[in-house]
């Protein structure tokens, strides 16, 4: 039997293989510090998990609504209208399984071959994968260092074409910790606004960041009518393995998104919604406390990987990610993160398998305890000295 085509051209995410890498030296008596998942180490807030447990008991186990229970929706939208100060009502709302459904299903919703998709690069592998599932033409826009890893927009406005279908945004941004500059945004949404392109802005991160609270391109005019929002609750309350997030969209794209749950999951899980409730209600200082844990340790680890010869690391203003520069170590990012993971152990990810221009680059997430980081930086240090002699070198 052979597979479609189409899935020749669907990728993955190597966040996955190297975490089996990983758990397969520890099966060898092997220690290794993980810095290489994207989730955070945190457990979900109590309140969540009791009013899930609430829901069971109340027989919240049946089917649902496609596009959400209304009261969970209801409180999304007044989340959403309240932290990006903009006005959306319930009948904008669709709650899925996750975060990443809100990629899958508009990109199925709305590409076609020969659209093109403008998306970050290094960015969230998903993106391409998706773009070119749905056979569309993945145009990369690179990212820069210098810049807190936002856009050139004048790069940006030499990407646009007539094809072009789809932008996608990603701020705060995996797998850099950027955060893209309210006034970028103000340019892009001056770019787009009288165009027929839809964005895609994937605000996963919306509420861990550690600055000015990220602008969101829905604020500018014109924007909302042609913007989804990608939000959910996996990052926020450390709620990965519920399988909940939403999408923010104007009702026109609504019914499509809808019809393409009722063909893959009817609905999501009814007692989760409940606990979903629960989060955006409930009190905050869970994820305050979360996120000010998150700062100090970017700051143990972005102080301690600056110290490493070879390595430029900029700070973070947002996520649980730092992304240093590693060409000054002389080696490619991919023997680098393998000779880290096989003779430091410490696991972190080839910045290249975010895209082309995330070569040079690795990627750390600093879900781990302070203890770990201080520990992962001491291991990195260590074996610094076998690179060290070719940094001096060059400089
Ligand atoms: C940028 C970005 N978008 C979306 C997602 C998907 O989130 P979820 O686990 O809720 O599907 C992730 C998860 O790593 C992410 O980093």
């Amino acid at each position: 039997m052979q597979l479609a085509e189409r899935m020749s051209r669907i990728g993955i995410e190597s966040a996955f293989d190297v975490l089996v890498r990983a758990r397969a030296l520890e099966a060898q008596g092997r220690s290794v510090i993980h810095l290489e998942i994207g989730e955070p180490d945190f457990p979900s807030p109590t309140h969540v998990v009791e009013a899930a447990k609430t829901a069971l008991d109340q027989g919240w186990t049946h089917y649902g609504p496609t596009q959400g229970q209304p009261d969970l929706r209801e409180a999304i939208a007044a989340h959403i209208s309240r932290t990006r100060g903009i006005t959306v009502g319930a009948q904008h709302v669709c709650v899925v399984p996750g975060g990443k459904p809100i990629i899958f299903f508009p990109m199925l919703a709305l590409l076609e071959p020969g659209d093109e998709v403008i998306y970050p690069d290094p960015g969230f592998p998903i993106y391409e994968s998706m773009i070119r599932f749905c056979g569309a033409t993945p145009v990369p826009m690179p990212l820069e260092e210098s810049r807190g890893f936002s856009f050139d927009v004048n790069r940006f406005e030499d990407l646009l074409s007539d094809r072009t279908k789809m932008v996608v945004l990603n701020s705060p941004q995996n797998p850099t910790g950027g955060v893209i500059p309210r006034e970028d945004l103000e340019a892009i949404a001056g770019l787009l606004r009288d165009r027929d392109v839809v964005v895609l802005s994937d605000e996963i991160y919306s509420e861990i960041y550690y600055g000015e609270p990220p602008a969101s391109i829905t604020q500018f005019p014109g924007m909302l009518e042609k913007t989804i929002i990608l939000d959910g609750f996996s990052k926020t309350y450390a709620m990965t393995g519920w399988r909940m997030g939403y999408g923010v969209m104007p009702e026109w794209l609504v019914d499509a998104v809808n019809k393409l749950m009722v063909n893959s999951n009817s609905c999501t899980a009814s007692f989760t919604q409940r606990a979903g409730i629960a989060a955006l209600t409930g009190p905050r200082e869970c994820v305050d406390r979360m996120v000010a844990e998150f700062r100090a340790r970017r700051d143990i680890l972005v102080e301690g990987l600056i110290q490493v010869p070879g390595f430029r690391c900029p700070v973070p203003g947002g996520a649980f990610y730092a992304f240093p520069n590693v060409t000054g170590t002389g080696m490619s990012s991919k023997d680098l993160a393998d000779l880290l993971l096989y003779e430091a152990g410490v696991a972190g990810l080839n910045g290249g398998s975010f895209g082309i221009y995330g070569d040079g680059y690795i990627r750390f997430s600093y879900a781990n305890s302070q203890a770990n980081l201080r520990e992962a930086v001491a291991r990195i240090a260590k074996v610094s000295s076998r690179w060290a002699a070719a940094v001096k070198t060059t400089a």
